[in-house]
């Protein structure tokens, strides 16, 4: 697996976390809200990608409702986790080790395709943004939906963002404009962008459908920032 420079850092900081120190941050009602956030785009029968599935938070309790699931993660320690949780909850779910730029899944294969949490949020370059949203929209289905959340988004400017909270972590323009702009240049024009208040934790919302008649995967290029 060739890695961008988003998934290698991200590799090395969830290694250096792992499983217990990401479970650590979440909660039982966020999980639970999460998971039937989730329900609410997803029929029985239907295939889901989880990418960027950490321990497996969302993916077990999904399989354990009778979908079939796929995992996928940049982090060893992560899917090792998961897969022995799976395990213990006697659900079957396949954990792929990957990188989201480069999804190693064949075109239209997924019903619905997951990036929840921080996931999408830890890819940093606009460029892997897109490279993204361009692999979530080939690995769906014509008529698939993408459902990924994130931390609320804001009308600041990155440099004023990070003039408040210097240790932010993350780098991605969190701006309404900036994911309608990624969108445009992934060909995404059917979607909904909200923020929502889960218990706890205000939540950004993004979900998009790939078209009814999409016929193959299309070229992206990277958006010009200045419009
Ligand atoms: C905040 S955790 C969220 C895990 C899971 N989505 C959840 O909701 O519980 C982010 C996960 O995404 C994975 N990740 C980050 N960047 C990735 C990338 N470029 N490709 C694949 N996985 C990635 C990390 O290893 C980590 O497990």
């Amino acid at each position: 697996m060739t890695d961008h420079p988003s998934a290698y850092l991200s590799r090395a900081i969830y290694e250096q976390l792992g499983p217990g120190g990401l479970a650590a941050r979440t909660s039982d009602s966020w999980d639970r809200e999460t998971v039937q956030r989730v329900m609410d785009v997803v029929s029985a029968g239907q295939r889901v990608l989880d990418a960027g599935c950490g321990y497996g938070r969302i993916a077990i309790p999904l399989a354990s409702a009778g979908i079939e699931v796929v995992g996928l993660d940049v982090c060893r320690a992560m899917l090792d986790e998961a897969a022995q949780q799976a395990r213990e909850s006697q659900v079957n779910i396949s954990w792929v080790m990957g990188d989201l730029c480069a999804l190693p899944f064949d075109d239209h294969a997924f019903d619905v395709v997951l990036c929840l949490w921080l996931t999408f949020h830890e890819v940093l370059r606009e460029d892997e943004q897109l490279a993204v949203l361009t692999e979530m929209r080939r690995v769906l289905k014509p008529g698939g939906i993408a459902l990924i959340d994130g931390p609320p988004y804001d009308t600041k400017s990155e440099a004023e963002r990070r003039q408040e909270d210097p240790q932010q972590a993350h780098g991605m323009e969190r701006a309404d404009a900036a994911y309608r702009r990624l969108l445009a240049a992934a060909g995404v024009d059917d979607f909904q962008l909200y923020t929502d208040d889960c218990p706890g934790r205000p939540r950004m919302f993004l979900k998009f459908r790939v078209p009814t008649t999409e016929n193959g995967a299309r070229q992206a290029t990277v958006p010009d920032r200045s419009t």
